[in-house]
């Protein structure tokens, strides 16, 4: 069984360790995260397995009005086509919500197709891309959900 729940601190090696994995173009870094999570503006979620070991993160930044930014979504590959992401999704998405915000945005790699086919299933909309955003020749897809 999978099991949700807010992150704590107690997860951050994971996350870096993940990152590493999941995001080789852009890994954020223990002091990184760890400053990400000592801010109530952020909100942190993993999915864990029978053993309680992380296989799923997300994280979102909602400032408290208007926009809010989803930080990271990330799925191990073993566990991928379940519905993990999706769900991981709607709780940070919920909690931006209640923070206020009416809109989620995020920047995705232009060629993760993956991912691009998560947030197009969730209802994003794609609305501009940015230049080398992820690095020199590492462009990104702006997409945006209005929140009713
Ligand atoms: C993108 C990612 C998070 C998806 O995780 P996941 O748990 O496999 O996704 P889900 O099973 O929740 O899929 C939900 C929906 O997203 C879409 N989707 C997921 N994987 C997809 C793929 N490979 N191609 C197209 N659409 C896909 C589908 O519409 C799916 O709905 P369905 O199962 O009803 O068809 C995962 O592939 C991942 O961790 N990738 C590496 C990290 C990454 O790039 N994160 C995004 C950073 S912007």
């Amino acid at each position: 069984m999978i099991i949700y729940r807010v992150a704590t601190a107690f997860d951050l090696p994971v996350f870096v360790s993940l990152d590493k994995e999941l995001f080789p173009y852009s890994p954020w870094s223990a002091s990184q995260y760890k400053e990400e999570f000592s801010s109530p503006t952020r909100h942190f979620v993993v999915a864990v397995d029978e053993a309680q070991s992380i296989i799923g993160y997300a994280g979102v930044f909602a400032p408290g009005g208007a926009e809010a930014d989803v930080l990271t979504v990330g799925v191990v590959p073993s566990h991928r086509g379940k519905g993990i992401a999706r769900q991981l999704m709607v709780l940070i998405t919920d909690w931006a919500h209640k923070q206020g915000s009416t809109a989620m945005m995020l920047e995705v790699k232009v060629d993760n197709q993956d991912a691009i086919g998560l947030y197009e299933a969730l209802g994003y909309s794609k609305l501009n891309t940015r230049k080398d955003y992820f690095g020199p020749g590492l462009h990104a897809l702006v997409m945006r959900l209005e929140l009713s």
